[in-house]
């Protein structure tokens, strides 16, 4: 029996409607043809169960956050890949679910408020600026992004999800937690 470790965790952090469950669902299939078992946890789907009745302040969005990790830890340490695509907020949040994980790659999904507002995907931005949503990150609460991710993708029309997709896979290998395909 072999005693590699395989699992790791792919973090995507981002504001909402960037591009963090695209790119995950993208890599999903890519990875489990490379051999690997793949989990995502997205922030949209945990909220429905897991993290049911929390809300968004700093409080409930770090706990959340907190909750996906300790799921994330749960999976890397049984060799799989946990995906995790939520906003996730806070720095220090991330910094410290990083230290726990261990074998962790950050991918930060970039793209400027002006270009999600106009892409709006479910509505939300076009409320949060009207003030109909309150505290909506990046509109009227904080988005900290990360100082030295692995992966920074873009997703202002500068690379399309699938050209993310295979940047995050190139940094993967590079980092040796991926074989070569
Ligand atoms: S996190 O801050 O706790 O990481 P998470 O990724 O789980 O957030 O959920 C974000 C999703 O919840 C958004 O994509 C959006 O659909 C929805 N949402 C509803 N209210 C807010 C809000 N005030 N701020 C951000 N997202 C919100």
């Amino acid at each position: 029996m072999s005693s590699e470790t395989t699992g790791f965790t792919i973090w995507f952090t981002g504001l909402s409607g960037s591009g963090k469950s695209t790119i995950s669902e993208i890599l999903e299939p890519e990875l489990r043809e490379r051999g690997h078992k793949v989990e995502v946890l997205d922030g949209d789907v945990v909220r429905t169960n897991l993290s049911k009745g929390l809300g968004f302040s700093k409080e409930d969005r770090d706990t959340n956050i907190r909750r996906i990790g300790w799921v994330c830890q749960v999976l890397t340490r049984n060799d799989v890949v946990a995906i995790a695509a939520a906003i996730s907020p806070y720095r220090e949040v991330r910094d410290e679910i990083r230290d726990m994980i261990g074998r962790f790659v950050e991918v930060y999904v970039e793209a400027p408020i002006s270009v999600l507002a106009e892409r709006d995907v479910k509505g939300l931005y076009k409320k949060a600026l009207a003030g109909e949503i309150t505290g909506f990150t990046g509109v009227s609460d904080p988005y900290e992004p990360p100082v030295n991710p692995e992966v920074t993708c873009y997703s202002d029309g500068r690379e399309t999800p699938q050209e993310s997709a295979q940047r995050v896979l190139a940094k993967l290998e590079e980092l040796g937690y991926l074989r070569p395909a």
